[in-house]
């Protein structure tokens, strides 16, 4: 028998819905919200109201795209959390109405577990057990993956994400958010001239809060010997820093790695669209003899269609929720 699930992410700020046949996504699609650029960071009212004129296109074009009827839907798959609570409320007061209409049932998701589970949206598949470290604008963490829904966090940032030390970055910069894309760009035409300290953390763990007062530091530093230093050498400061965060992830993903002894090791999240991150694991794959996995673009920033493959897997467990389902804005899954 056939299995058609609708999913809906709305987490953050990116509205999203993605139809998913037996394990195959056949859309995915995602609405942008451009407001946040003005105020250098999500705003989490104009967040929660953009979801609102958004979700219904968005659903409307993932049915459309995936060429399906409304009814050949079997169930919808939700983020349930974490998230900002006025955006996760949006898609999971969709989700229940849309389920009710329908006479479907609902699955939960958990947003960062469906961060790992991308990697089952298309091929090549990790291997059980895999190491995951995933890097997004709101977590940090190695995921010992066992299973598709038995995943156990084995080290996490004690403070900023990997990605907010892009974005708070670009904002000393005075580059728009999010600012990780901008800063890959630039970096492309600069070299890491400048050296920012590695913070030292024990075991699994990491800051980035260290990180970003120090470039606070040395960019005042610098704009006191030379106001424009910023305009004159912007391509350099992002390699510098760029480079930065990646050996700060790289070396503890050695670290991982051996502790565990695990050699299926894949990246996930938004950070994971880093093309210099995306080199360096490579590049580390191919000295210590793991296996890398890495998404494709469209399934490291947030999408629906990581959504429906963890709801897809749910559903092979049976595993539904009620109507009485609540947004959830911290929730470790
Ligand atoms: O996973 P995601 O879309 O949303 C969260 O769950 O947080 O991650 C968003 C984060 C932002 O901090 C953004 O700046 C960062 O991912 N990001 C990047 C790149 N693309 C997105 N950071 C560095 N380089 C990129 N190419
Ligand atoms: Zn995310």
């Amino acid at each position: 028998m056939s299995i058609t699930i609708l999913s809906i992410e709305s987490s953050c700020d990116d509205t999203s819905a993605a139809i998913l046949r037996d394990g195959e996504v056949l859309s995915n699609c995602v609405a942008n919200q451009d407001a946040h650029r003005l105020y250098g960071g999500v705003v989490p009212e104009v967040a929660s109201r953009a979801h609102q004129i958004n979700i219904i296109p968005v659903v409307s074009l993932a049915i459309q795209k995936a060429g399906i009827d409304k009814r050949e839907i079997d169930a919808i798959a939700f983020t349930r959390g974490p998230g900002l609570i006025g955006s996760l409320l949006v898609g999971v007061s969709f989700a229940k109405a849309y389920a009710l209409s329908l006479g479907i049932p609902l699955i939960e998701v958990n947003h960062m577990q469906a961060h790992v589970l991308a990697h089952f949206a298309e091929p090549p598949y990790p291997s059980f057990p895999f190491l995951c470290l995933t890097v997004s604008g709101g977590h940090t963490q190695f995921v010992l993956v066992r299973d598709y829904l038995d995943m156990e966090v084995i080290g996490q940032s004690l403070d900023d994400a990997a990605g907010e030390a892009f974005d708070k970055t670009g904002k000393l910069l005075g580059l728009d958010y999010p600012a990780g894309p901008l800063i890959d760009k630039l970096a492309q035409q600069g070299q890491p001239i400048f050296d920012f300290p590695e913070p030292q953390i024990p075991g699994l763990g990491f800051s980035f809060s260290g990180l970003k007062t120090s470039i606070l530091y040395f960019l005042r530093q610098e704009k006191e010997k030379n106001p424009y230093f910023i305009e004159e050498n912007l391509p350099d400061i992002c390699a510098s820093v760029q480079e930065r965060i990646v050996s700060i992830l790289m070396n503890k993903l050695i670290r991982a790695a051996e502790q565990t002894g695990i050699r299926e090791i894949a990246i996930a999240g938004g950070v994971s669209a880093n093309s210099a991150l995306r080199a360096r694991l490579e590049q580390l794959g191919r000295e210590k003899g793991w296996r890398t996995y890495i998404p494709s673009f469209e399934f490291c920033t947030d999408n629906a269609g990581m959504i429906a493959v963890a709801g897809y897997y749910k559903y092979l467990k049976g595993e539904f929720v009620g109507q009485e389902v609540e947004p959830l804005a911290r929730w470790k899954g």
